[in-house]
């Protein structure tokens, strides 16, 4: 397949102490990229100690201070650079007023991030982070046919059930589509759906604390997530890469590996680590969800998902590292 080049560039990564973008610019210092990472607050040491231990950063990683609310702010961050992924978003809304706390930086930001984008002679692609809940919230699926890059989420289904980090995630996206249609700027997509894995971060972050609250055997938080598809953390970054370093690869790429319901998700973790209190029954929110994923179009690339287990030894071992798990 052709590749854009043998030499590794200099690549910009948004959001960069968060739990994909950490894991990512991991990935991406080992294949030998320059990175320049993203954060909103450069004098963080504590938040951003993880990054500097990794392999590689002392030589190849900067990190510069950009908000996702402020014109302009990523112009300094990605002048230069061949790629950009774009990660950062919010992924928590944690006062009254979702618009602003979530719409706004997802939508406004990754229209921010563009604008810079497009300022920077040197750029070939952009590689978005958006999620498979922009893919599967909808009320009309057929269960015997699989969602594949071509579904789109309802945006009256999200509103209806108070879904605003699917509707995030979906108007950002589509507003990144529109930008790039008018702008020529080449754009692909990443849809992950729920990502395990080792969190490099040692705060978790919102779905990380999920998956550590479900080990300790609350069942509150997980029962909103009903039926879902899993993906190891590994997986969404070497896709990001893979996506960038295809030149043929256009549009959207589902990542998701494995999709279970919450009790069945459930079980199999209960039988794999019974020292767990591990929840047996979930509220039912949504009443019954019935869709699988098609990732054939990944797949076609020669990629190849880690399983369900994989995802959570891994997980576990680092929350155990980490001091989260006693
Ligand atoms: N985790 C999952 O299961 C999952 C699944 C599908 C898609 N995704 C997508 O993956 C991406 C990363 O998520 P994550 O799980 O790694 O979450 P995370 O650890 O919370 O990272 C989110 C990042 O976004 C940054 N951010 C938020 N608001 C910002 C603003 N106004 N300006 C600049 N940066 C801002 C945060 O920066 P600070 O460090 O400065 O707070 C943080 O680094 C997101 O686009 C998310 O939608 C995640």
């Amino acid at each position: 397949m052709e590749k854009f080049s043998a030499t590794k560039g200099k690549v910009c990564v948004t959001g960069a102490a968060g739990f994909v973008a950490s894991w990512l610019i991991r990935r991406l210092l080992e294949s030998g990229y320059y990175v320049t990472g993203t954060v909103r607050d450069p004098g963080d040491g504590k938040k951003l100690a993880h990054l500097w231990e990794l392999e590689g950063a002392r030589e190849r990683l900067r990190l510069v201070k950009a908000d996702l609310m402020e014109d302009g702010s990523f112009d300094n961050a990605v002048m230069g650079c061949e790629g950009v992924f774009h990660t950062a978003s919010p992924v928590y809304v944690a006062g009254s007023d979702p618009k602003v706390e979530i719409l706004d930086p997802a939508i406004t930001g990754t229209l921010n991030l563009l604008r810079s984008c497009k300022k920077n002679p040197f750029l070939k692609r952009v590689v978005l982070t958006s999620s498979s809940s922009t893919v599967r919230t909808r009320d009309d699926i057929d269960p015997n046919l699989p969602l594949d890059e071509t579904s789109w989420s309802s945006v009256e289904l999200c509103e209806k059930l108070q879904l605003w980090y699917a509707l995030a995630k979906m108007l950002a996206e589509k507003a990144a589509w529109e930008f790039a249609r008018e702008n020529n700027m080449d754009l692909v997509t990443v849809l992950p759906s729920f990502v395990v894995g080792p969190s490099l971060p040692r705060q978790l972050c919102f779905t990380a604390s999920h998956v550590l609250g479900l080990l300790k055997g609350e069942a509150e938080r997980f029962s909103w997530y009903g039926r879902m598809g899993y993906v190891h953390i590994d997986d969404v970054a070497r896709c990001h890469i893979l996506v960038y370093e295809t030149g043929s690869a256009r549009g959207r790429y589902l990542c998701s590996s494995t999709v279970l319901d919450n009790h069945e998700l459930a079980a199999l973790l209960a039988k794999r680590y019974p020292f767990f209190p591990i929840p047996a029954r979930f509220e039912a929110h949504y009443g019954k969800q019935d869709y699988k994923f098609d990732t054939s179009k990944l797949q076609y690339m020669g990629f190849k998902f880690k399983g369900i287990e994989e995802m959570f030894d891994d997980c576990i071992q680092s929350l155990y590292t980490q001091g989260h798990l006693p």
